[in-house]
């Protein structure tokens, strides 16, 4: 079995500067909080709590705890979130990937000046909460004649699929603006544009896919391509890691989606001969050895297993491994 790991698999630069971000913190402050688990991953999540970390999930939380220093995960926050935290006191250090506040800059921009913005990613996802926060006119505007709170039309739609971008129309004179969710598919994203632009806007559109993502999806490719059966590392809450495994599942029916070693039951993988491994952006190094070493184990037992021959020795069977006779031998 030939074993091939996906160059570009395991923590991107991201996610690698915001954990190194905690770690130095906890290092430097007593109390330390990050808004939403720092890293889509339980072991470091679990490794950061036992050195007094606290997840809080929201600004509720933060006014019963004492002031401290608050990290802000590489996915990024709303404005009115970034705001509010600012607003308490704590000293706070943004670990928010600059190719989300990339995001956040030019969605806020654009929509200043105008254009509608369509985000196309999964609306669930922190970081499309996140970029949605910093597209303008999106608050409630206050009635001047009455107390009701009266919502203004909301200046943006987030889009996860083909359907969503058919059943898209406004009036034809809109100004639109198109960004993505970092860690969409690229070719999905390509997609979704192409069906846009073909109803008539004045559209501006910004692949905001960012390198890593792009270069591990097509790795993760051309890797399931000539592959009998690939793995896919990473949590199941990972969005990043959601999409290798779709990309893979795709090209090579043969896939596996685990989190951990313990998962993956590699008598599955006896009759493959090349198996491709990949994982996602908040994936840390030492799962991706773990699986490779156990993958690397079995299949050097399979090489034994089909060295194995059967002599017979005076009438009685001997099982026995050939090791490399030498022909002069
Ligand atoms: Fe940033 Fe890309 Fe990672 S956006 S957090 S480098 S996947």
């Amino acid at each position: 079995m030939k074993i091939e790991t996906a160059l570009s698999a395991g923590f991107c630069f991201g996610v690698k500067r915001a954990v190194d971000l905690v770690y130095k913190e906890t290092a430097e402050s007593e109390l330390v909080y990050t808004y939403g688990p720092i890293i889509h991953n339980e072991e470091v999540t679990n490794d950061l709590s036992k050195k007094g970390v606290k997840v809080i999930n929201s600004m509720e939380e933060l006014k019963e705890l004492p002031a401290g220093t608050i990290i802000i995960r590489s996915h990024g926050v709303s404005k009115a979130i970034y705001d509010e935290l600012v607003s308490y006191g704590h000293k706070i250090i943004d670990a928010t990937c600059p190719y989300v506040l990339k995001i956040h800059r030019i969605v806020m921009e654009q929509s200043e000046a105008g254009r509608y913005i369509i985000i196309i990613g999964n609306r669930n996802h922190p970081e499309v909460q996140g970029i949605i926060g910093w597209c303008k006119n999106t608050n409630p505007n206050k009635d001047d004649n009455t107390t009701v709170q009266k919502e203004s039309l909301p200046n943006y739609i987030v889009m996860e699929d083909i359907c969503e971008a058919e059943q898209f129309d406004l009036p034809t004179d809109t100004k639109i603006c198109i960004v993505s969710q970092t860690t969409y598919n690229y070719n999905k994203f390509q997609e979704l544009v192409e069906i846009i632009s073909k109803k008539g806007y004045d559209i501006f559109v910004l692949n905001t896919i960012c390198n890593a993502t792009e270069k591990r999806q097509s790795e993760a490719y051309e890797l399931a391509k000539k592959s009998d059966a690939m793995i896919v590392i990473g949590s199941k809450q990972s969005s990043n890691t959601r999409k290798l495994y779709e990309i893979c599942k795709k090209e090579c029916e043969n896939t596996y989606y685990i989190q951990k070693l313990d998962d993956l039951d590699l008598n599955l993988f006896k009759s493959y001969r090349n198996v491709g491994i990949t994982a996602g952006a908040s994936t840390p190094n030492n799962i991706i050895k773990e699986v490779l070493t156990a993958m690397s184990e079995k299949s050097f037992e399979q090489l034994l297993e089909e060295e194995k021959v059967v002599e017979i020795n005076n009438g009685d069977v001997v099982e026995g491994i050939v090791l490399g006779v030498k022909e002069d031998e």
